[in-house]
């Protein structure tokens, strides 16, 4: 095996000041690889800085270590967001890889959709890195990297609320023209700048949740009554978290409002109907579905299709009865959602089937 084949490069913006990454870093010089960094050992600002002044595009790791060096990568990547060592455009590839995973297992595993194919992983990772771009201009940066760093399944989850988002609202350009009256007559480019802003609203939906103790969060078994009311608070957090930053209106709407239900039952304003900005509807349907389908600290998984049927209010199991054992932080969905968004996802749910 030759050099090239046993070495694999990663990016320089993946090592963050004091990590103790368990593999070896090597980097190349005339066309040698050199051992710069033991595993165990923690990597100083000052090497950092070093390796910055030398303009380094990569560095490698063995390829043997390529498993230690994802599970690195997945725990470090709050801190990646953060690390000043690291570029903006090598920020955005890191973290645009590893959503791109996170959706990919999520649509293999619990959304039972098949293998993705190389062309949805490519527009996936896509859309990511141009949303993390958006992201970090509009200085909220920060707020995400410290949401991951605080609940690493918050992260996950917002990731997959965002594809579902874009994916779902390029299809629907009526409710894209709801969003951003005068949508349909934008350039392309423009339209495209509507979408990613959605997405962003999307993935930094839950950012309140950074001030919520990851002891509720992760919580199994009901939430007491002042456990709920913190939990409650985070549309809130979220909110006061993006207040100095530069994004529109919509997307701070769309985040303050994503657990107002439509009939008028849910929080923190207990605002109904059309009162409620069309991307917080969105944003409650879709979050609802993945954190069905997703497992949940108190919960297991519930099918796709199962899921659907509880959002619609079609009592499940129990031939077709009501079933009082059901969990009832889904009884109480029924009434939550805008139902012709509902029935607008749903069918786009159909399609995402289709493609596969
Ligand atoms: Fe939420």
């Amino acid at each position: 095996m030759s050099d090239e084949e046993r070495y694999l490069a990663i990016s320089p913006g993946a090592i963050v000041p004091e990590a103790l990454p368990d593999f070896r870093i090597y980097i190349r010089s005339s066309g040698r690889y050199v051992l710069w960094a033991r595993e165990g050992n923690k990597v100083s600002s000052d090497q950092l800085a070093k390796l910055a002044e030398g303009g380094l595009k990569e560095v490698f790791v063995d390829l043997k270590d390529q498993i230690k060096y994802e599970q690195y990568i997945e725990e470090s990547l709050g801190s990646i967001l953060e690390n000043q060592w690291a570029s903006g455009d090598q920020k955005a590839t890191i973290f645009s890889s590893v959503s791109a995973n996170v959706v990919k297992n999520a649509f293999e595993s619990s959304l039972g959709l098949g293998t993705m194919s190389a062309e949805v992983m490519a527009r996936t990772q896509r859309m990511v890195k141009n949303s993390l771009i958006f992201i970090s201009e509009s200085k909220s940066l920060q707020a995400l990297a410290k949401m991951i760093g605080h609940d690493y399944q918050t992260y996950e989850h917002a990731t997959k609320v965002l594809w579902f988002t874009v994916s779902f609202l390029r299809n629907c350009p009526e409710i894209l023209e709801l969003i951003q009256p005068g949508y349909q007559n934008l350039k392309e480019e423009k339209k495209k700048e509507v979408v990613r802003q959605c997405g962003v609203g999307a993935i930094l939906h839950d950012i309140g949740k950074t001030f919520v103790p990851v002891e509720i969060l992760r919580k199994e078994g009901s939430l007491t009554e002042v456990e709920w009311e913190v939990m409650k608070r985070h549309p809130l957090n979220g909110l006061s978290a993006l207040l100095d930053t530069d994004l529109p209106m919509f997307v701070k709407k769309g985040i303050l409002q994503h657990h107002e239900d439509f009939n008028g039952g849910g929080y923190p304003m207990g605002l109904a109907g059309m009162n409620i900005h069309v991307l917080a509807r969105v944003l409650r349907i879709i979050d609802t579905f993945d954190a069905m389908t997703s497992r949940r600290p108190y919960k297991a998984s519930v099918s796709p299709r199962e899921t659907v049927k509880i959002m619609c209010g079609k009592p499940v199991g129990n031939g077709g009865q009501e079933d009082p054992e059901q969990d009832d932080r889904d009884q109480g969905m029924k009434r939550c959602f805008d139902e012709e968004l509902l029935r607008k996802f749903i069918l786009f749910l159909g399609n995402v089937k289709l493609d596969q």
